[in-house]
């Protein structure tokens, strides 16, 4: 990769469509938004609401389906530079193989990011991400359909011991972990008491969450990954180089913006630029050498 800088999943589209605001081709890698066998509508609306900080989601997997990505959308995809993950989601574990068996063939994906934090939906997502012999279970089928292309494992974090799910997850064949997903958050209209979401219930994004993010990718690390060499793509609020820095420090090898590209859809370009700054006013060749660098 070009750099540590990543759009995140269900921020930035399936493709190139954030080129209008920025050239995707600078960053350093791009996940798609959650891919499932069969095409999904989504959840009821609305589902979006804007919260102090943040935002909640319960889009609900809504995207084209596997077919349908590998015909209209894989196609730009293999145009792209960046490092290509497709985020991939199922309510079973036969829906995730199957639609890494397939992609696993095509060429322009550098690999998966497995998809079992979700909150969003009823069947899968985040239940298979919140027990380890689940987590286990799943990693293990999906590393096997997944060839030689990266397997990187999307961590939720309201669960009892995130460290726990994310030695689950390495010790079944994961390359790599990200973290973190949503938070499961409610937002009230007081004046018809119901949830403005039509879910009720969405996903809670953006700077609230940063703090705990950074605290859960510094968790990670010290627990499981450092050790054993794992990379952690940490996420979570992050909007500036001095948000990605903090993430660094905790012990992320690189860095996904999500919630920020709906407010400054070009803060990616401006993070790049920011870490090269950064690295050259600590005389740091890289951002390796900063990785988990936080004083104890
Ligand atoms: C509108 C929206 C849609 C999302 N869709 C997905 C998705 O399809 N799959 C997924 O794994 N995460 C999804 N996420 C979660 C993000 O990828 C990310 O983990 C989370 O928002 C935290 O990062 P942020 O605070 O920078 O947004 C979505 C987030 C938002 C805001």
């Amino acid at each position: 990769m070009s750099n540590p800088v990543f759009t995140v999943s269900g921020t930035c589209g399936y493709a190139d469509e954030l080129s209008d605001f920025m050239d995707v081709n600078c960053l350093g890698g791009f996940i798609t938004k959650s891919i499932t066998l069969k095409p999904r509508k989504g959840n009821a609306t609305p589902r979006i609401v804007e919260t102090d900080s943040g935002m909640l989601n319960a889009i609900g997997w809504a995207n084209v389906g596997l077919d349908k990505f590998i015909e209209e959308k894989l196609p730009v995809i293999r145009k792209m530079s960046p490092a290509v993950f497709v985020n991939v989601a199922g309510e079973t574990i036969a829906d995730y193989v199957a639609v890494v068996e397939r992609l696993a063939a095509e060429s322009g994906i550098a690999g998966f990011e497995l998809n079992i934090s979700c909150p969003n939906v009823e069947h899968g997502g985040v239940s298979f991400g919140t027990d380890p012999a689940q987590v286990m279970k799943i990693t293990k089928a999906v590393k096997e359909a997944s060839r030689d292309k990266v397997l990187m494992v999307k961590l939720a974090p309201a669960v009892t011991d995130i460290s726990a799910i994310a030695r689950a997850a390495v010790d079944a064949g994961a390359d790599a972990l990200s973290l973190i997903n949503t938070f499961t958050a409610m937002v009230i209209d007081i004046e018809t008491r119901r949830p403005v979401l039509g879910n009720r219930t969405g996903g809670l994004s953006g700077p609230a969450i940063k703090p705990i993010a950074v605290y859960l990718v510094n968790k990670v690390y010290n627990d499981v990954t450092k050790e054993r060499g794992i990379p952690i793509l940490g996420m979570g609020g992050i909007r500036t180089a001095s948000d990605a820095f903090e993430f660094i420090i905790a012990g992320a090898s690189a860095v996904g913006v999500g919630t920020a590209n709906f407010i400054e859809p070009d803060c990616s370009i401006k993070i790049i630029e920011g870490i090269k700054a950064y690295c050259a006013a600590h005389n740091a060749s890289g951002v390796k050498e900063l990785v988990g660098s936080l004083e104890v």
